[in-house]
């Protein structure tokens, strides 16, 4: 603020002087002019470069041709030679510039430092001219969205000592470019496409002063072994990333191997840096490190390697890091660590990642490696209680064990007071918190979700002597109430509290220093009242750049939360908020126009009333929207067109009236979920949602006055185009979706996917069912039960070979059931009762797995599962069997069959879960496995 208002004030001084004292003016203006270095050509040319360039954050304000702006050797980024005052350096890093570089850049002939990484020139090539600056030593442009080929010309410039060109859109035929740069000394390529460049390694092989190269991502093409370059510790190697290139190994990996081997080699001094993540590479560790007695860092995670770590580990005397997560590896963990004990290794090791892998046993004595700085156990199959005294390590500040099966009392950790991350999530830790975690000073984040026999309890009047930045906590055991001692952390960003038990009011939990949070997750407790006048304790806080990327996420789903919205107004950034399943009543405040970042709003299952307010209509980042069972009236606003990011619309079970918008099958292009169930909406149903092209489940169900009078339903609404794209990876762990079976809402969560559904049921719809509806190839669900629809069921309906669930009773239809329906093996429901159908049920043996009730009320139908018999038929006993000992009526046999046939195989397997309304959800959970296994005999 204090300059900002000074300048213009020195600037009037300035001026009041210059027209008192021409003089003394004159001669401070000579003496400036003595100190200007920066010559008026190059000030020019800076200029015209600037000129080219948007700067939309203003980062080269200080460039400029004002009369205190002109000495150009003091503006940002721009550097000049102490003696000639030439510009020799430009670092213009990170300053979000866009647009063109100039030629006038040529100008600086004199340049021996060019940064312009982390910009955005907008795909542009890098510009060849860059070549004729012959002096340059160093050229940085990574991350600065190029694109295209690499200038060959480069090579040209024979001072080079440092090229990176990462992370662009950008290739290279090949490189037979860097022949000729003798000097250099750092190469990154990473993320250039190098696929064409089959001698990429004889022009490696050239470099004779290289030490560090990076050739991650690059697509790099396979080696024949019968090419290698004949080298022998000819450069300087000593950093080699060949990550995420996994054509080199996926052919023959011993050629692999020979490669690495050939780089150690062609390393005159020894390789102490080897980078070879994602590379596919399976099989066991081989032996090619083991002579490599330089080598300090060695990191293959994200491969397939299998087996365990060979014993030679434990002479790599220089080894202090390794990585070797999510590979395959197994064995008991004491085995591999006795590989890694009894020589140097133990003592040097500062960092032992393993992460992600298959190891099983108890967790060996530790405390040999005394040198740790980062143990990674996560997900492995780790059991049994840690002893005591097995993790002495006081250099220890990362600490991850979780998702293993670790029983016992937590560790203590009083021996490493070094420690910043605790991570012993998902085990099975119980009793209390042992008193070393009060102990430690420099404690940044502590997470210990999902141990649910953990008794998080701290006495009231705890000073914590640590500022946690992460908090999770979820599932554990909260012993009494709200962790008063949080009030003593101001630095908290992630906080996880779900599911333990607080049972205090709002207020006391958010009352008094409120916790400066990117992240809360309270959601699952018992916390009663109203929310207090919500606003933050720092504003510095609001403009940090954390927030300005992520916003602001709270959820504080199922509790007891009364009282009104009005305190969601205290803070524009908003990015994810989950109110759902509460007491919230009163209307939705119109406050919403200022939530730019929101994303995610869930108000469903509380006692909101009134409009759906105008200003959601500023929800440009909306993209799921679940207002479900309120008592919402009026209409969707017509503001709300503007929300073409929505994903998901659910308003079921409201009191919404009104047409249902005709605009929603143009403003929406990326629906996925529209679900309208339970209003009171009516006319007709608009034939431009079949535009709709990303639709996969449309619910218009139980809106009474919906008809198809004057509608196209029975042509339009079925067209192929509707519903059976597949976007995939689109659906995020927070969607989920619900639709109605018997009575009871049913969740869809994690991937709704591949469940395609039409819910259309209890309705006035009249007419017959399209014929087109057999195009829908990909439909999951069909439920038009309950309307007015007359006419046969469509012949061809076998060809939807994905229905899981066809729901058609109470309707009007005639003629026979198709003997195609019987083909559908995948059907898992079938509902066809209360209508006018009649003939034998097709004897096949989809349709004879249905009882009785998929069938009954249609007069003139016969055979079995009915009781009635046909003409000339014996007279059959109903087919028993599939009697449950079901204590609730949702969960029928019928539906173990669906889930079993549908979902495990298509759905629950590949996609997630399917999850019930929660008091169903533990049911289904382990009466699963009893469908299973009755389907299966
Ligand atoms: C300005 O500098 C020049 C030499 O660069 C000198 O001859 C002249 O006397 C100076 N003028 C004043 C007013 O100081
Ligand atoms: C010239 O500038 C120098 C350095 O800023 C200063 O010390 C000196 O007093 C100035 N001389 C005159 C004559 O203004
Ligand atoms: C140039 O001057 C700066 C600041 O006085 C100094 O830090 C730097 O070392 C000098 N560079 C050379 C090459 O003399
Ligand atoms: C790269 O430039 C293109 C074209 O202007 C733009 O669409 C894209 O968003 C840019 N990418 C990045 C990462 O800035
Ligand atoms: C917990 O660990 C098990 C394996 O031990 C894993 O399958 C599961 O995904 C983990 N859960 C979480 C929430 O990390
Ligand atoms: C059914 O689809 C075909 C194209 O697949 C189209 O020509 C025909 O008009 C459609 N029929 C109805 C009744 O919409």
């Amino acid at each position: 603020m204090k300059s900002f208002q000074l300048r213009p004030l020195l600037l009037i001084v300035f001026q009041v002087v210059t027209l008192k004292c021409g003089h003394s003016y004159s001669s401070q203006l000579n003496n400036t002019t003595n100190r200007m270095r920066c010559l008026d050509r190059e000030r020019q040319a800076l200029l015209n470069f600037k000129d080219e360039l948007v700067d939309t954050y203003g980062r080269l304000s200080s460039w400029g041709n004002d009369e205190h702006k002109r000495e150009c050797c003091e503006w940002i980024g721009v550097y000049c030679h102490n003696h000639t005052n030439h510009v020799t350096q430009l670092d213009l890093r990170f300053k979000f510039l866009r647009g063109k570089i100039s030629t006038s850049l040529l100008e600086l002939q004199q340049l021996e430092h060019i940064d312009l990484s982390f910009n955005d020139f907008e795909y542009a090539p890098i510009p060849d001219f860059i070549a004729s600056l012959t002096q340059l030593q160093n050229l940085n442009l990574r991350s600065a969205n190029f694109s295209g080929p690499i200038p060959h010309q480069i090579g040209n410039l024979s001072k080079l000592l440092y090229l990176d060109i990462s992370a662009n859109d950008c290739n290279s035929e090949n490189l037979d470019w860097l022949f000729s740069l003798d000097s250099l000394e750092y190469l990154d390529l990473s993320y250039t496409d190098l696929s064409k460049a089959t001698n990429w390694l004889q022009a490696v092989s050239k470099l004779k002063s290289i030490q560090e190269l990076s050739l991650s991502n690059g697509a790099l093409p396979e080696i024949s072994l019968s090419f290698l370059p004949k080298i022998n510790g000819s450069s300087p190697l000593t950093f080699l990333d060949l990550s995420f290139n996994s054509h080199l190994s996926n052919s023959h990996l011993s050629n692999f191997w020979t490669l690495v081997s050939w780089f150690s080699n062609f390393s005159s001094t020894g390789l102490s840096y080897i980078i070879l993540n994602d590379n596919n590479i399976a099989g066991p560790i081989p032996d090619v490190f083991e002579d490599m007695m330089s080598l300090t860092v060695l990191s293959l995670y994200r491969n397939g390697l299998q087996g365990g770590i060979p014993k030679y580990f434990t002479n790599l005397s220089s080894l202090v890091t390794l990585s070797l997560s999510e590979n395959n590896l197994s064995g008991d963990i004491n085995e591999v660590m006795m590989n890694l004990s009894g020589g140097l290794l133990e003592k040097r090791l500062l960092s032992l990642d393993m992460s992600w892998n298959n190891f099983r046993g108890l967790l060996p004595n530790m405390s040999r490696f005394y040198s740790l700085t980062n143990l990674g156990l996560e997900s492995n199959q780790l059991s049994g209680s840690i002893r005591e005294g097995y993790l002495q390590l006081p250099s220890l500040a990362f600490l991850d064990l979780s998702s293993n099966g670790f029983t016992g009392a937590i560790p203590d950790l009083s021996f490493s007071p070094l420690l910043r991350s605790l991570r012993l999530s998902n085990n099975t830790f119980s009793g209390t918190l042992t008193h070393s975690i009060p102990t430690l000073s420099q404690l940044v984040e502590l997470d210990l979700s999902f141990n649910s026999f953990l008794e998080v309890d701290f006495d009231p009047t705890f000073d914590p002597p640590f500022q946690l930045r992460t908090l999770k906590l979820a599932q554990c055991k909260l012993v009494k109430h709200y962790p008063v001692w949080l009030k003593t952390q101001k630095e908290l960003q992630t906080i996880d509290l779900s599911s333990i038990g607080i049972s205090d009011t709002v207020s006391s939990f958010f009352g008094g220093t409120i916790p400066t949070f990117l992240y809360l997750d309270a959601s699952n407790n018992q916390m009663y009242g109203s929310f207090p006048n919500f606003s933050f304790s720092s504003t510095d806080f609001l403009t940090s750049p954390d927030v300005a990327l992520s916003g602001i996420s709270l959820d504080v789903s199922r509790n007891k939360i009364s009282g009104s919205l009005d305190f969601l107004c205290y803070v524009k950034e908003w990015a994810l908020l989950d109110l759902s399943d509460n007491l919230f009543s009163g209307q939705i405040p119109d406050c919403f126009a200022s939530f730019r970042s929101l994303r995610y709003l869930n108000l469903a299952n509380n006692h909101l009333w009134g409009k759906i307010p105008s200003s959601f209509g500023s929800l440009s980042a909306l993209t799921l929207l679940h207002l479900r069972n309120n008592s919402l009236s009026d209409g969707i606003p017509s503001t709300m067109r503007n929300c073409r990011g929505l994903k998901m619309i659910d308003v079921g079970g409201n009191r919404l009236t009104g047409n249902i918008p005709s605009w929603i099958g143009e403003s929406f292009p990326e629906l996925i979920v529209l679900v309208l169930r339970s209003n009171e909406f009516y006319g007709d149903i608009p034939s431009n949602i079949c535009r709709l092209a990303n639709l996969q489940i449309l619910d218009i169900s139980a809106n009474k006055n919906i008809s198809t009078e004057h509608s196209s339903y029975s042509r339009e609404l079925f067209l192929p185009t509707n519903t059976l794209m597949m976007p995939a990876g689109s659906f995020d762990s927070l969607e989920s979706a619900y639709f109605m079976w018997k009575g009871n809402e049913v969740k869809y969560t994690s991937r709704v996917g591949l469940v395609k559904l039409i819910d259309f049921s209890d309705n006035s719809l009249v007419g017959e069912i399209p014929m087109n509806i057999t195009k829908l190839a990909g439909l999951v669900a069909l439920n038009i039960s309950n309307n007015n629809l007359v006419g046969p069921i469509p012949q061809h309906i076998g060809e939807l070979k994905s229905m899981n669930f066809l729901d058609l009773s109470r309707n009007h239809l005639s003629g026979g059931i198709p003997a195609s329906l019987c083909n559908l093996n995948g059907l898992g429901v079938l509902n066809l009762s209360y209508n006018n159908l009649s003939g034998r049920i097709p004897r096949d043996n989809q349709c004879l797995t249905f009882e009785g009730a998929a069938y009954i009320g249609n007069v003139g139908l016969c055979g079995p599962p009915l009781n009635e018999s046909c003409p000339g038929d014996h007279p059959n006993p109903r087919v028993e069997g599939a009697e449950s000992d079901d204590d609730d009526k949702f969960i029928t046999p019928g539906f173990y069959i669906a889930l079993a046939l549908g979902f495990i195989i298509g759905f629950w397997g590949i996609y997630g879960t399917i999850l019930l309304n929660k008091t169903f959800r533990y049911a289904v959970f382990s009466k699963l496995t009893k469908a299973w296994i009755y389907f299966q005999n």
